[in-house]
């Protein structure tokens, strides 16, 4: 039998040598999960003894992440605005600066003319972004959809263990194809990694669905489409934010045309990379 002290240091080791990031706290937050204690209880209680059953568990899982199979799926969940998020394979994993986006879609709303807001969400994958805008304003309805209806079941159980299900609709269409009907807002994280950085692309990213990842030639297929169709989806006035790749911002602001879109924004997430682009449908558009 180990103690949790000599777990922690043997996994640390086993994830720095195969190197994987942040060896100490993945290490923490496997164990935290395994015995299904805090990780700071550790940090106090080092020399507590680990059951067998919970070392073995511990080590199989620890051998899987050294293999570069990300946390979030050898545990099933990521933290999302303090939302529990249930994630498979068949999703992407949610990441920080999708927290950041929802943050800018919910000031946008607060700032919206609608008090009530019906919100589409395309490429929802896990749910996150809709659970956490029906969350955080329980005054808006959310359309959530993607193409992937694996994915979709992800979502769905997300938002009905959320008790979100009453305010979350769930729709499977490719982009815009199967959707009818005007909303406030349209909100997307895209898949925006070029095709050919897939491949050199970090071990984690692999276990990821590509479909979740490829943007395309250029990264940028996904949100084209998406600003592309948006006006026809959007009320006038209604409003449209995107979460993109480093550089692809100021690059898709420059394609969008004038005489449809208002108030064209680029605004940089924490790490201050050029992340998000928002703009507003004119009232006079189409
Ligand atoms: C980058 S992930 C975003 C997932 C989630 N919204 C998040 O932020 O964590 C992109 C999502 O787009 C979906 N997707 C890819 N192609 C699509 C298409 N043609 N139409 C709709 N959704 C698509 C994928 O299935 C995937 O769930």
């Amino acid at each position: 039998m180990s103690t949790a002290r000599e777990l922690l240091g043997w996994a640390s080791g086993v994830f720095s040598g195969a190197g994987r990031p942040e060896p100490e706290l993945n290490a923490e937050l496997l164990l935290e999960y395994v015995c299904d204690r805090p990780r700071l209880h550790f940090r106090i209680e080092a020399e507590e003894t680990i059951p067998p059953s919970q070392e073995t568990r511990f080590k199989r899982l620890a051998r899987q992440r050294a293999t570069g199979v990300p946390l979030a799926y050898i545990t099933g969940f990521q933290h999302f605005r303090g939302l529990e998020i249930k994630v498979t394979r068949a999703v992407l994993i949610p990441r920080p600066e999708t927290e950041e986006l929802a943050g800018l879609i919910l000031s946008g709303l607060v700032k919206y003319t609608s008090q009530s807001p019906l919100v589409l969400e395309l490429c929802t994958g896990s749910g996150c972004l809709s659970c956490a805008i029906a969350s955080e304003m329980p005054s808006c309805r959310v359309i959530a959809s993607d193409i992937s209806a694996p994915a979709l079941r992800v979502a769905r159980a997300n938002a009905q263990r959320l008790g979100l299900d009453g305010r979350v609709a769930f729709k499977q269409s490719d982009f815009f194809k199967s959707l009818k009907g005007k909303t406030d807002c349209i909100a997307a994280n895209p898949p925006y990694v070029p095709a050919g950085e897939l491949l050199s692309a970090q071990k984690e990213l692999s276990f990821e669905p590509a479909l979740a990842l490829d943007g395309g030639p250029d990264g940028l297929s996904a949100a084209r489409k998406i600003i592309t169709g948006a006006p026809a989806h959007l009320k006038p006035g209604g409003l449209l934010f995107l979460e993109l790749g480093s550089g692809q911002a100021r690059r898709l602001a420059r394609e969008m045309d004038a005489k449809i879109w208002d108030n064209i924004v680029i605004a940089r997430d924490l790490q201050g990379v050029e992340r998000f682009l928002s703009a507003k449908l004119k009232t006079e558009a189409i």
